[in-house]
Protein backbone atom coordinates (compact mmCIF):
# COMPACT_ATOMS: atom_id res chain seq x y z
CA UNK A 1 0.00 0.00 0.00
CA UNK A 2 1.41 3.14 -0.89
CA UNK A 3 1.57 5.35 2.84
CA UNK A 4 2.31 9.20 3.34
CA UNK A 5 3.61 10.31 7.22
CA UNK A 6 3.06 13.88 8.08
CA UNK A 7 5.51 14.79 10.86
CA UNK A 8 8.62 13.04 11.35
CA UNK A 9 8.76 13.30 15.11
CA UNK A 10 8.46 10.59 17.17
CA UNK A 11 5.31 8.92 16.44
CA UNK A 12 5.51 9.47 12.52
CA UNK A 13 9.17 8.02 12.39
CA UNK A 14 8.12 4.97 13.68
CA UNK A 15 5.15 4.71 12.52
CA UNK A 16 6.28 5.23 9.21
CA UNK A 17 9.29 2.73 8.97
CA UNK A 18 7.25 0.25 10.86
CA UNK A 19 5.01 0.40 8.17
CA UNK A 20 8.05 0.13 5.27
CA UNK A 21 9.56 -3.03 7.51
CA UNK A 22 5.68 -4.38 6.72
CA UNK A 23 6.08 -3.96 2.97
CA UNK A 24 4.03 -0.93 2.65
CA UNK A 25 5.89 2.04 0.12
CA UNK A 26 6.14 4.77 2.79
CA UNK A 27 6.97 8.47 2.21
CA UNK A 28 7.95 10.54 5.53
CA UNK A 29 7.05 14.33 5.01
CA UNK A 30 8.91 17.45 7.48
CA UNK A 31 9.09 20.95 6.88
CA UNK A 32 11.96 20.94 8.18
CA UNK A 33 14.85 20.32 5.87
CA UNK A 34 17.58 19.45 8.49
CA UNK A 35 15.58 16.91 9.89
CA UNK A 36 14.70 15.53 6.09
CA UNK A 37 18.12 16.32 4.56
CA UNK A 38 19.21 14.20 7.90
CA UNK A 39 17.36 11.08 7.57
CA UNK A 40 18.28 10.65 3.99
CA UNK A 41 21.97 10.30 5.52
CA UNK A 42 20.70 7.90 8.22
CA UNK A 43 21.05 10.32 11.01
CA UNK A 44 18.10 10.29 13.27
CA UNK A 45 16.47 13.35 15.15
CA UNK A 46 15.45 10.86 18.01
CA UNK A 47 17.02 8.04 19.76
CA UNK A 48 14.92 4.82 19.92
CA UNK A 49 16.93 1.72 20.49
CA UNK A 50 17.26 0.28 17.12
CA UNK A 51 15.50 2.36 14.86
CA UNK A 52 18.23 3.83 13.09
CA UNK A 53 19.19 0.13 11.53
CA UNK A 54 15.31 -0.21 10.91
CA UNK A 55 15.18 3.10 9.06
CA UNK A 56 18.47 2.31 7.02
CA UNK A 57 17.26 -0.56 5.95
CA UNK A 58 14.00 0.03 4.87
CA UNK A 59 15.46 3.46 3.00
CA UNK A 60 18.08 0.78 1.24
CA UNK A 61 15.41 -1.14 -0.28
CA UNK A 62 13.70 1.57 -1.75
CA UNK A 63 10.13 1.34 0.57
CA UNK A 64 10.76 4.72 3.05
CA UNK A 65 11.62 7.64 2.15
CA UNK A 66 11.87 11.14 3.63
CA UNK A 67 10.71 14.46 1.60
CA UNK A 68 9.88 18.00 2.56
CA UNK A 69 7.58 17.92 -0.83
CA UNK A 70 4.23 17.30 1.06
CA UNK A 71 2.63 17.73 -2.58
CA UNK A 72 4.50 14.96 -3.89
CA UNK A 73 4.27 12.86 -1.03
CA UNK A 74 0.44 12.90 -0.76
CA UNK A 75 -0.79 12.58 -4.41
CA UNK A 76 -0.03 8.89 -4.25
CA UNK A 77 -0.94 7.86 -1.41
CA UNK A 78 -3.86 5.91 -0.29
CA UNK A 79 -3.42 7.02 3.32
CA UNK A 80 -1.86 9.67 4.47
CA UNK A 81 -1.39 9.39 8.18
CA UNK A 82 -0.83 12.83 10.50
CA UNK A 83 1.52 12.39 12.64
CA UNK A 84 2.33 15.73 13.79
CA UNK A 85 3.22 17.63 17.33
CA UNK A 86 0.07 18.73 18.87
CA UNK A 87 1.69 20.42 22.66
CA UNK A 88 -0.03 22.03 25.25
CA UNK A 89 -0.80 25.86 24.41
CA UNK A 90 1.17 27.28 27.56
CA UNK A 91 -0.95 28.46 29.78
CA UNK A 92 -4.28 26.28 28.94
CA UNK A 93 -3.94 22.80 28.91
CA UNK A 94 -5.35 21.95 26.07
CA UNK A 95 -3.95 20.79 22.95
CA UNK A 96 -2.63 23.05 20.25
CA UNK A 97 -4.13 21.81 16.84
CA UNK A 98 -2.28 24.10 14.44
CA UNK A 99 0.07 21.82 13.06
CA UNK A 100 -2.86 19.33 12.54
CA UNK A 101 -5.03 21.69 10.79
CA UNK A 102 -2.19 23.00 9.15
CA UNK A 103 -1.41 19.81 7.34
CA UNK A 104 -5.34 19.17 6.58
CA UNK A 105 -4.94 22.19 4.78
CA UNK A 106 -1.93 21.83 2.99
CA UNK A 107 -2.96 18.44 1.84
CA UNK A 108 -6.37 18.61 0.59
CA UNK A 109 -6.10 20.13 -3.06
CA UNK A 110 -3.46 16.83 -3.72
CA UNK A 111 -5.41 13.95 -1.77
CA UNK A 112 -6.15 11.14 -4.42
CA UNK A 113 -9.56 10.09 -5.29
CA UNK A 114 -10.84 8.30 -1.95
CA UNK A 115 -7.45 8.48 -0.11
CA UNK A 116 -7.87 8.30 3.91
CA UNK A 117 -6.53 10.59 6.17
CA UNK A 118 -6.15 8.85 9.27
CA UNK A 119 -5.09 11.16 12.68
CA UNK A 120 -2.67 9.43 14.50
CA UNK A 121 -1.52 13.04 16.67
CA UNK A 122 -2.86 12.10 19.95
CA UNK A 123 -6.21 15.17 19.79
CA UNK A 124 -9.21 16.02 21.36
CA UNK A 125 -12.23 14.50 21.19
CA UNK A 126 -13.71 15.95 17.57
CA UNK A 127 -10.69 16.88 15.74
CA UNK A 128 -11.26 14.01 13.17
CA UNK A 129 -14.52 16.06 12.63
CA UNK A 130 -12.84 19.24 11.91
CA UNK A 131 -10.16 17.94 10.04
CA UNK A 132 -13.12 16.40 7.78
CA UNK A 133 -14.64 20.01 7.28
CA UNK A 134 -11.43 21.61 6.18
CA UNK A 135 -10.83 19.17 3.91
CA UNK A 136 -14.40 19.09 2.23
CA UNK A 137 -14.45 22.63 2.20
CA UNK A 138 -10.67 22.84 0.21
CA UNK A 139 -12.14 20.05 -1.98
CA UNK A 140 -15.84 19.73 -2.28
CA UNK A 141 -16.07 17.08 -4.95
CA UNK A 142 -13.76 14.62 -4.25
CA UNK A 143 -13.99 11.59 -2.19
CA UNK A 144 -12.09 10.86 0.67
CA UNK A 145 -12.47 9.58 4.33
CA UNK A 146 -11.15 10.54 7.79
CA UNK A 147 -9.72 8.31 10.35
CA UNK A 148 -8.57 8.39 13.73
CA UNK A 149 -5.88 5.50 14.38
CA UNK A 150 -4.12 6.44 17.57
CA UNK A 151 -1.13 5.43 18.90
CA UNK A 152 0.32 3.94 22.05
CA UNK A 153 3.69 3.40 21.63
CA UNK A 154 6.16 3.84 24.39
CA UNK A 155 9.33 5.41 24.30
CA UNK A 156 12.55 3.04 24.04
CA UNK A 157 10.69 0.18 23.06
CA UNK A 158 7.92 1.87 20.43
CA UNK A 159 9.05 -0.65 17.74
CA UNK A 160 8.18 -3.69 19.49
CA UNK A 161 5.08 -1.85 20.36
CA UNK A 162 4.23 -0.91 16.98
CA UNK A 163 5.33 -4.47 15.69
CA UNK A 164 3.34 -6.14 18.58
CA UNK A 165 0.67 -4.20 19.98
CA UNK A 166 -2.27 -5.40 22.40
CA UNK A 167 -4.51 -3.67 19.95
CA UNK A 168 -5.06 -1.03 17.09
CA UNK A 169 -7.72 1.19 17.25
CA UNK A 170 -9.51 2.92 14.33
CA UNK A 171 -11.88 4.79 14.31
CA UNK A 172 -13.64 5.18 11.02
CA UNK A 173 -16.84 6.31 9.86
CA UNK A 174 -17.46 4.37 6.56
CA UNK A 175 -17.18 1.23 5.49
CA UNK A 176 -14.77 1.63 2.20
CA UNK A 177 -12.28 3.41 4.17
CA UNK A 178 -12.49 0.51 7.30
CA UNK A 179 -11.46 -2.18 4.41
CA UNK A 180 -8.64 -0.27 3.29
CA UNK A 181 -7.58 0.22 7.24
CA UNK A 182 -8.10 -3.27 8.41
CA UNK A 183 -6.28 -4.84 5.11
CA UNK A 184 -3.29 -2.08 6.45
CA UNK A 185 -3.01 -4.14 9.76
CA UNK A 186 -4.36 -7.16 9.33
CA UNK A 187 -2.09 -9.09 7.02
CA UNK A 188 0.87 -8.03 9.20
CA UNK A 189 -0.45 -8.20 12.76
CA UNK A 190 -2.29 -12.00 12.63
CA UNK A 191 -4.21 -12.42 15.50
CA UNK A 192 -4.05 -8.63 17.33
CA UNK A 193 -7.37 -7.66 18.23
CA UNK A 194 -8.05 -4.34 15.43
CA UNK A 195 -10.82 -1.79 17.75
CA UNK A 196 -13.38 -0.23 14.95
CA UNK A 197 -15.67 1.92 16.36
CA UNK A 198 -16.77 5.30 15.70
CA UNK A 199 -14.02 8.48 15.53
CA UNK A 200 -14.56 10.56 18.39
CA UNK A 201 -14.56 7.06 20.95
CA UNK A 202 -11.62 6.47 19.42
CA UNK A 203 -9.70 9.75 19.51
CA UNK A 204 -11.33 9.44 23.36
CA UNK A 205 -10.13 6.16 23.86
CA UNK A 206 -6.11 7.40 23.78
CA UNK A 207 -6.58 9.88 26.85
CA UNK A 208 -8.78 7.59 28.69
CA UNK A 209 -5.81 4.89 28.13
CA UNK A 210 -3.10 7.70 29.24
CA UNK A 211 -5.26 8.75 32.26
CA UNK A 212 -5.41 5.50 33.46
CA UNK A 213 -2.08 4.36 33.46
CA UNK A 214 -1.21 7.73 34.54
CA UNK A 215 -3.59 6.99 37.95
CA UNK A 216 -2.22 3.48 38.23
CA UNK A 217 1.27 4.51 38.29
CA UNK A 218 0.27 7.36 41.07
CA UNK A 219 -2.04 5.12 43.45
CA UNK A 220 1.08 2.60 43.50
CA UNK A 221 3.18 5.56 44.16
CA UNK A 222 0.95 6.65 47.43
CA UNK A 223 0.67 3.37 48.59
CA UNK A 224 4.22 3.07 48.46
CA UNK A 225 4.26 6.36 51.03
CA UNK A 226 2.30 4.03 53.29
CA UNK A 227 4.72 1.31 52.79
CA UNK A 228 7.16 3.11 53.77
CA UNK A 229 5.82 3.90 57.23
CA UNK A 230 3.73 0.85 58.07
CA UNK A 231 6.86 -0.96 57.79
CA UNK A 232 5.30 -2.92 54.49
CA UNK A 233 7.48 -4.02 51.06
CA UNK A 234 5.46 -1.92 48.10
CA UNK A 235 7.21 -4.10 45.47
CA UNK A 236 5.37 -7.36 46.82
CA UNK A 237 2.27 -5.23 46.93
CA UNK A 238 2.42 -4.83 43.39
CA UNK A 239 2.95 -8.09 42.75
CA UNK A 240 0.02 -9.39 45.48
CA UNK A 241 -2.53 -7.17 43.73
CA UNK A 242 -1.33 -7.18 40.24
CA UNK A 243 -1.51 -10.86 40.05
CA UNK A 244 -4.68 -10.66 40.34
CA UNK A 245 -5.60 -10.75 36.31
CA UNK A 246 -8.47 -7.40 37.10
CA UNK A 247 -5.37 -5.26 38.32
CA UNK A 248 -2.40 -6.89 36.05
CA UNK A 249 0.96 -6.70 37.13
CA UNK A 250 2.31 -4.40 34.73
CA UNK A 251 2.55 0.21 35.38
CA UNK A 252 2.51 -0.79 39.02
CA UNK A 253 6.39 0.20 39.52
CA UNK A 254 6.33 2.97 42.67
CA UNK A 255 8.76 5.72 41.98
CA UNK A 256 9.08 9.28 41.86
CA UNK A 257 6.35 10.36 39.74
CA UNK A 258 5.45 10.01 36.13
CA UNK A 259 7.13 12.33 33.08
CA UNK A 260 7.54 12.34 29.37
CA UNK A 261 5.46 13.99 26.59
CA UNK A 262 2.15 11.98 26.93
CA UNK A 263 1.10 11.40 30.53
CA UNK A 264 1.39 15.18 31.76
CA UNK A 265 0.21 16.22 28.50
CA UNK A 266 -2.74 14.73 27.88
CA UNK A 267 -4.34 13.59 31.72
CA UNK A 268 -4.33 17.94 31.20
CA UNK A 269 -5.53 17.48 27.67
CA UNK A 270 -8.50 16.02 28.97
CA UNK A 271 -9.19 17.50 31.88
CA UNK A 272 -9.82 21.01 29.62
CA UNK A 273 -11.66 18.60 27.70
CA UNK A 274 -14.03 17.61 30.32
CA UNK A 275 -14.19 20.83 31.73
CA UNK A 276 -15.41 22.14 28.37
CA UNK A 277 -18.65 20.18 28.57
CA UNK A 278 -19.22 20.80 32.37
CA UNK A 279 -17.93 17.02 33.31
CA UNK A 280 -15.70 16.33 36.48
CA UNK A 281 -12.94 13.94 36.29
CA UNK A 282 -11.98 13.94 39.81
CA UNK A 283 -9.73 11.01 39.58
CA UNK A 284 -7.60 12.55 36.53
CA UNK A 285 -7.75 16.03 38.47
CA UNK A 286 -6.21 14.49 41.53
CA UNK A 287 -3.54 12.63 39.62
CA UNK A 288 -2.50 15.36 38.38
CA UNK A 289 -1.86 17.08 41.66
CA UNK A 290 -0.05 14.19 43.46
CA UNK A 291 2.38 13.71 40.83
CA UNK A 292 2.73 16.86 40.56
CA UNK A 293 3.72 17.14 44.62
CA UNK A 294 5.61 14.21 44.34
CA UNK A 295 8.11 14.86 41.72
CA UNK A 296 9.04 17.49 44.69
CA UNK A 297 8.81 15.78 47.42
CA UNK A 298 11.76 13.41 46.16
CA UNK A 299 14.20 16.18 47.05
CA UNK A 300 12.87 16.32 50.65
CA UNK A 301 13.41 12.54 51.12
CA UNK A 302 17.14 13.29 49.73
CA UNK A 303 17.50 16.19 52.16
CA UNK A 304 16.08 13.69 55.03
CA UNK A 305 18.73 10.90 53.92
CA UNK A 306 21.57 13.36 54.45
CA UNK A 307 20.71 14.14 57.97
CA UNK A 308 18.19 17.70 56.81
CA UNK A 309 20.58 20.02 54.96
CA UNK A 310 22.22 19.62 51.56
CA UNK A 311 23.74 23.04 51.91
CA UNK A 312 27.06 22.77 50.73
CA UNK A 313 26.79 18.95 49.90
CA UNK A 314 27.42 17.91 46.75
CA UNK A 315 24.42 15.72 45.53
CA UNK A 316 25.27 13.08 42.65
CA UNK A 317 22.34 12.61 40.42
CA UNK A 318 22.78 8.75 38.27
CA UNK A 319 20.26 9.04 35.48
CA UNK A 320 18.45 12.08 34.14
CA UNK A 321 15.89 10.94 31.56
CA UNK A 322 12.19 10.89 32.35
CA UNK A 323 12.69 7.14 32.16
CA UNK A 324 15.46 4.76 30.45
CA UNK A 325 16.13 4.22 26.44
CA UNK A 326 15.53 7.77 25.55
CA UNK A 327 17.16 10.91 25.49
CA UNK A 328 13.66 12.87 26.33
CA UNK A 329 13.63 14.84 29.22
CA UNK A 330 10.35 16.27 28.65
CA UNK A 331 8.70 16.60 32.07
CA UNK A 332 11.58 14.44 33.88
CA UNK A 333 11.40 14.07 37.61
CA UNK A 334 14.91 14.67 37.54
CA UNK A 335 14.92 18.25 36.82
CA UNK A 336 12.30 19.65 39.75
CA UNK A 337 14.62 17.07 42.14
CA UNK A 338 17.95 18.76 40.97
CA UNK A 339 15.91 22.78 41.06
CA UNK A 340 15.07 21.60 44.63
CA UNK A 341 17.74 20.46 46.00
CA UNK A 342 19.93 23.68 44.67
CA UNK A 343 17.42 26.08 45.92
CA UNK A 344 18.35 24.29 49.21
CA UNK A 345 22.30 25.21 48.24
CA UNK A 346 23.44 21.76 47.14
CA UNK A 347 25.98 21.07 44.08
CA UNK A 348 24.52 18.56 41.77
CA UNK A 349 27.06 16.27 39.65
CA UNK A 350 24.68 14.17 37.20
CA UNK A 351 25.34 11.19 35.03
CA UNK A 352 22.85 10.21 32.24
CA UNK A 353 23.95 7.74 29.29
CA UNK A 354 22.49 9.63 26.46
CA UNK A 355 20.17 12.52 28.03
CA UNK A 356 23.06 14.72 29.30
CA UNK A 357 22.60 16.67 25.81
CA UNK A 358 18.87 17.51 26.31
CA UNK A 359 19.35 18.13 29.92
CA UNK A 360 21.64 20.69 29.04
CA UNK A 361 18.99 22.95 27.90
CA UNK A 362 16.58 22.93 31.12
CA UNK A 363 19.48 22.37 33.82
CA UNK A 364 21.56 25.38 35.03
CA UNK A 365 25.17 25.28 37.08
CA UNK A 366 25.20 20.93 37.04
CA UNK A 367 27.98 19.47 35.95
CA UNK A 368 26.95 16.62 33.45
CA UNK A 369 28.89 13.70 33.17
CA UNK A 370 28.99 10.34 31.03
CA UNK A 371 30.20 8.07 33.42
CA UNK A 372 28.48 7.64 36.38
CA UNK A 373 32.10 6.51 38.68
CA UNK A 374 33.57 9.78 37.74
CA UNK A 375 29.49 11.47 38.69
CA UNK A 376 29.23 10.12 42.48
CA UNK A 377 33.41 10.79 42.78
CA UNK A 378 33.44 12.54 45.98
CA UNK A 379 29.16 12.55 46.69
CA UNK A 380 28.28 13.60 49.74
CA UNK A 381 24.86 11.34 48.41
CA UNK A 382 23.94 9.89 45.14
CA UNK A 383 20.46 9.38 43.92
CA UNK A 384 19.16 6.79 41.30
CA UNK A 385 16.34 8.93 38.83
CA UNK A 386 16.53 6.86 35.92
CA UNK A 387 16.87 2.95 36.19
CA UNK A 388 18.85 2.65 32.69
CA UNK A 389 20.56 -0.55 32.52
CA UNK A 390 24.26 1.00 32.85
CA UNK A 391 23.20 2.33 36.51
CA UNK A 392 21.57 -1.08 37.37
CA UNK A 393 24.46 -2.91 36.41
CA UNK A 394 27.04 -0.10 38.38
CA UNK A 395 29.95 -1.76 40.77
CA UNK A 396 28.17 -0.86 44.14
CA UNK A 397 31.32 -1.41 45.83
CA UNK A 398 33.44 0.59 43.72
CA UNK A 399 30.93 3.49 43.82
CA UNK A 400 31.34 3.33 47.48
CA UNK A 401 35.47 3.93 47.72
CA UNK A 402 34.79 6.81 45.28
CA UNK A 403 31.78 8.69 47.54
CA UNK A 404 32.82 11.25 50.02
CA UNK A 405 29.47 9.94 51.99
CA UNK A 406 27.79 6.25 51.75
CA UNK A 407 24.09 7.57 51.67
CA UNK A 408 22.23 6.02 48.28
CA UNK A 409 18.59 7.25 47.76
CA UNK A 410 17.02 4.53 44.91
CA UNK A 411 14.01 6.49 44.09
CA UNK A 412 13.48 3.17 41.44
CA UNK A 413 14.71 0.73 43.15
CA UNK A 414 17.07 0.01 40.64
CA UNK A 415 19.36 -2.05 42.93
CA UNK A 416 19.02 -5.54 44.47
CA UNK A 417 17.33 -5.48 48.19
CA UNK A 418 20.00 -5.61 50.46
CA UNK A 419 23.33 -4.91 47.51
CA UNK A 420 23.44 -1.42 48.27
CA UNK A 421 23.63 -1.96 51.97
CA UNK A 422 25.74 -4.84 51.74
CA UNK A 423 28.24 -2.45 49.73
CA UNK A 424 27.87 -0.51 52.61
CA UNK A 425 26.10 2.37 51.93
CA UNK A 426 23.05 3.96 54.03
CA UNK A 427 20.06 3.25 52.20
CA UNK A 428 16.87 5.21 51.23
CA UNK A 429 14.35 2.93 48.55
CA UNK A 430 11.23 3.58 47.44
CA UNK A 431 8.37 2.01 49.46
CA UNK A 432 10.28 -0.06 52.16
CA UNK A 433 11.54 1.44 54.98
CA UNK A 434 14.72 2.79 54.32
CA UNK A 435 17.87 2.61 56.65
CA UNK A 436 17.23 6.65 57.37
CA UNK A 437 13.77 6.95 58.94
CA UNK A 438 14.69 7.59 62.00
CA UNK A 439 17.78 9.47 61.19
CA UNK A 440 17.09 12.75 60.63
CA UNK A 441 14.77 15.20 62.36
CA UNK A 442 13.52 16.64 59.54
CA UNK A 443 12.24 20.44 58.76
CA UNK A 444 12.16 21.00 55.00
CA UNK A 445 8.26 22.16 54.04
CA UNK A 446 5.92 19.42 52.45
CA UNK A 447 5.02 19.84 49.12
CA UNK A 448 1.75 22.23 49.38
CA UNK A 449 -1.07 20.23 47.47
CA UNK A 450 -3.73 23.44 47.61
CA UNK A 451 -0.96 25.07 46.04
CA UNK A 452 0.09 22.54 43.58
CA UNK A 453 -4.50 22.40 42.67
CA UNK A 454 -5.11 26.00 42.21
CA UNK A 455 -2.03 25.95 39.94
CA UNK A 456 -3.93 23.29 38.07
CA UNK A 457 -7.04 24.85 37.96
CA UNK A 458 -5.29 28.42 36.73
CA UNK A 459 -4.55 26.17 33.84
CA UNK A 460 -6.86 24.27 33.22
CA UNK A 461 -9.65 26.78 33.05
CA UNK A 462 -7.54 29.36 31.46
C1 LIG B 1 3.21 6.55 27.41
C2 LIG B 1 2.22 5.39 27.19
O1 LIG B 1 2.69 4.24 27.88
C3 LIG B 1 2.06 5.11 25.71
O2 LIG B 1 1.08 4.10 25.52
C4 LIG B 1 1.61 6.40 25.03
O3 LIG B 1 1.45 6.23 23.65
C5 LIG B 1 2.62 7.50 25.29
O4 LIG B 1 2.78 7.68 26.70
P1 LIG B 1 5.87 6.85 27.45
O5 LIG B 1 5.58 8.26 27.88
O6 LIG B 1 6.85 6.62 26.37
O7 LIG B 1 4.50 6.13 26.97
O8 LIG B 1 6.40 6.08 28.71
P2 LIG B 1 5.87 5.01 29.76
O9 LIG B 1 6.71 3.79 29.65
O10 LIG B 1 4.43 4.83 29.69
O11 LIG B 1 6.27 5.75 31.12
C6 LIG B 1 5.74 7.03 31.47
C7 LIG B 1 6.22 7.45 32.82
O12 LIG B 1 5.67 6.64 33.83
C8 LIG B 1 7.74 7.38 33.03
O13 LIG B 1 8.17 8.50 33.74
C9 LIG B 1 7.94 6.10 33.81
O14 LIG B 1 9.11 6.12 34.59
C10 LIG B 1 6.69 6.12 34.67
N1 LIG B 1 6.30 4.78 35.13
C11 LIG B 1 5.86 3.85 34.23
C12 LIG B 1 6.36 4.48 36.49
O15 LIG B 1 6.75 5.32 37.32
N2 LIG B 1 5.97 3.23 36.89
C13 LIG B 1 5.52 2.28 36.03
O16 LIG B 1 5.17 1.18 36.48
C14 LIG B 1 5.46 2.60 34.66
Amino acid sequence: MKIAVIGTGYVGLVSGTCFAEWGHEVVCVDKNSDKIAGLKKGRLPIYEPDLDKMVARNHAAGRLSFTCDLVAAVTNAQVVFIAVGTPSRPGQGDADLSFVYMAAREMAPFLAEGAIVAVKSTVPVGTGDAVEKIIAHIRPYGSFSVASNPEFLREGVAIGDFLQPDRVVIGIEDGRARAVMAALYEGSLGATPLVFTDRRTSELIKYASNAFLATKITFINELADLCEKVGSNVGELALGIGLDRRIGTRFLNAGPGYGGSCFPKDTLALLRTAQDYGVVLRIVEETIVANEARKRKMALKVIEAVGGDVDGLTVAVLGLTFKPDTDDMREAPSVPLIETLQRYGAVVRAYDPVGTENAARLLEEVTLLDDPYECVRDADAVVVMTEWDSIRRIDLSRLRRLVRAPVLIDLRNAFEPGAASAAGFHVSVIGHRSDHSERADFMAEEPDFEKTRAGLSRLTRG
